[in-house]
């Protein structure tokens, strides 16, 4: 029973991995796409990814807007962002002559479990294509040279303009109806709907990158810098904002990470220091056990997954606040006396001892950058990555083409790996029936 539930969970993993783009939250450096360019292994899957995200964009012949949506917002502006609370069902047991369900029946959560008709707003798909568009574009522009490289750029700045900067298309910076509550009375946006735009860090980092091209213009660059001037303040001011900062778990964390880059982005580095510099004194002394174990993650349905998830967001605001010069959260312990490292080791050394039943995959994003800042002398970081590359084909991990050092001693996906990733699938769901019985 035990291969039967393993096997297929494995080949659904897979082929969701092949649509998927890049991780959540992460630092893309110039200096390290240059390296990969002169250095780098051609045949590396992520690579692949990113030139088929970036080839799928160049293609597109309708730039994607908040303002395509068919669904009308509360307050009737297309312009604002707009999703459905995706765990929320309608209860209509006992409400009589129920016609409309959404605006009759009242909405309950049902954890875990997602209503197939959050599907039917478009902006949260058009807003996660946008992104994954303009960063597979950008990296391709600093990839390659002359022509080819201005068409990827050209493109991105395209896609920049309408979603953020056209007066008539662009998303308003806020997000008041993010993952809407419904039911009978006014819709209300909820706080967790500012997760929704986590990948929104991406953008800043392909700006400096476009920045070069011959698309660029004063226009969308002014145009940007206002849009993430004016989300910051939102974030800071605005009920919703406010709340999440005073969370204790990941929706904090990748408030956050938004927030400063936006702020250093905007040119307000010292906010962007504060804000980290409050996180560290306050959220985040209550993350991080002496053992690493993340309590406010640990609790949740999947344990390894919420810690992963939030360890994603927290390395990314260590590698920022180097950046910035602020405070060095890699050395930062908790009032549990724990630190980041603390917090990789736990989870590493449950993949080592075979005792995670979910994806182990997402754990790569932490642990190369953990490596990275770290270093790796009992070589365990090293045999954890080398593991978990070998069984993903590698698609998803853009960081291996934009941080190609940080592979040192690593193998990327190997033939075997890429050969057998469309084959592992239905070869372990033969194996997985086989071992049932
Ligand atoms: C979205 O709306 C914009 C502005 O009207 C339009 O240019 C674009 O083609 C639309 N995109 C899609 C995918 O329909
Ligand atoms: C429900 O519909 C029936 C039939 O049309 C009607 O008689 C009844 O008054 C309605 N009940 C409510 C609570 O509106
Ligand atoms: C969502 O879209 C489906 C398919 O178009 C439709 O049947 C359903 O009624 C929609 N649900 C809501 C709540 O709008
Ligand atoms: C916005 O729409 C108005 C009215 O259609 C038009 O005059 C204006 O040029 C548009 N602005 C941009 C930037 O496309």
């Amino acid at each position: 029973m035990k291969n039967l539930l393993f096997f297929p969970i494995l080949y659904i993993t897979l082929n969701v991995i092949v649509a998927q783009a890049a991780v959540n939250v992460d630092y893309i450096t110039i200096d390290g796409l240059d390296y990969f360019k002169e250095h780098g292994d051609k045949s590396n899957p992520a690579l692949k990814s990113i030139n088929s995200f970036a080839s799928r964009a160049l293609k597109l012949d309708k730039p994607y807007s908040v303002i395509n949506t068919t669904v009308i917002p509360p307050n009737g502006d297309k312009r604002e962002y707009f999703s459905y609370a995706p765990y929320s069902w309608p209860n209509c047991d006992g409400i009589p002559n129920v016609t409309d369900p959404q605006t009759q029946c009242p909405y309950e959560t049902r954890d875990g479990k997602t209503n197939p008709d959050v599907k039917n707003l478009s902006d949260p798909s058009d807003s996660r294509k946008m992104i994954d568009s303009v960063v597979s574009l950008s990296i391709s522009y600093e990839l390659n040279d002359g022509d080819i490289a201005e068409n990827f750029a050209r493109k991105a700045v395209q896609l920049l303009d309408v979603w953020f900067v056209n007066e008539n298309t662009s998303m308003l910076p806020d997000v008041n109806y993010g993952q809407v509550q419904r039911g009978p009375g006014e819709w209300k946006g909820r706080e967790e709907g500012i997760l929704d735009l986590r990948f929104y860090v991406y953008i800043p980092i392909a700006i400096k990158i476009l920045e070069k091209s011959s698309a660029w213009s004063d226009y969308v660059e002014k145009g940007l810098r206002k849009w993430f001037s004016d989300f910051s303040n939102w974030l800071m001011n605005s009920e919703l904002g406010k709340g999440v900062a005073k969370r204790s778990n990941n929706h904090a964390t990748f408030y956050i990470a938004a927030l400063a880059t936006y702020l250093d982005f905007a040119g307000r580095t010292d906010e962007a220091k504060n804000v980290i510099k409050t996180f560290v004194d306050t959220t985040f002394q209550d993350t991080i056990l002496k053992s690493g174990e993340q309590p406010k993650e640990s609790k949740r349905t999947k344990p390894f997954h919420y810690q992963c998830f939030n360890l994603e967001a927290l390395t990314y605001i260590a590698i920022l606040s180097q950046k910035i010069n602020g405070i060095n959260l890699w050395e930062t312990k908790t009032k549990f006396g724990g630190t980041i490292q603390n917090a990789v080791d736990f989870l590493v050394d449950l993949v080592d001892k075979g005792k995670v039943k979910e994806v182990e995959s997402v754990l790569l994003p932490s642990l190369y950058k953990s490596r990275d800042y770290y270093g790796d002398k009992s070589g365990k970081y090293s045999k954890i990555l080398n593991k978990l590359l070998q069984e993903t084909d590698g698609a998803i991990e853009w960081w291996t083409v934009y941080s190609p050092k940080s592979l040192e001693g690593i193998k990327t996906g190997s033939a075997s790996a890429l050969l057998g990733s469309s084959l592992y699938g239905i070869f372990g769901l033969i194996l997985g029936i086989f071992f049932a019985f």
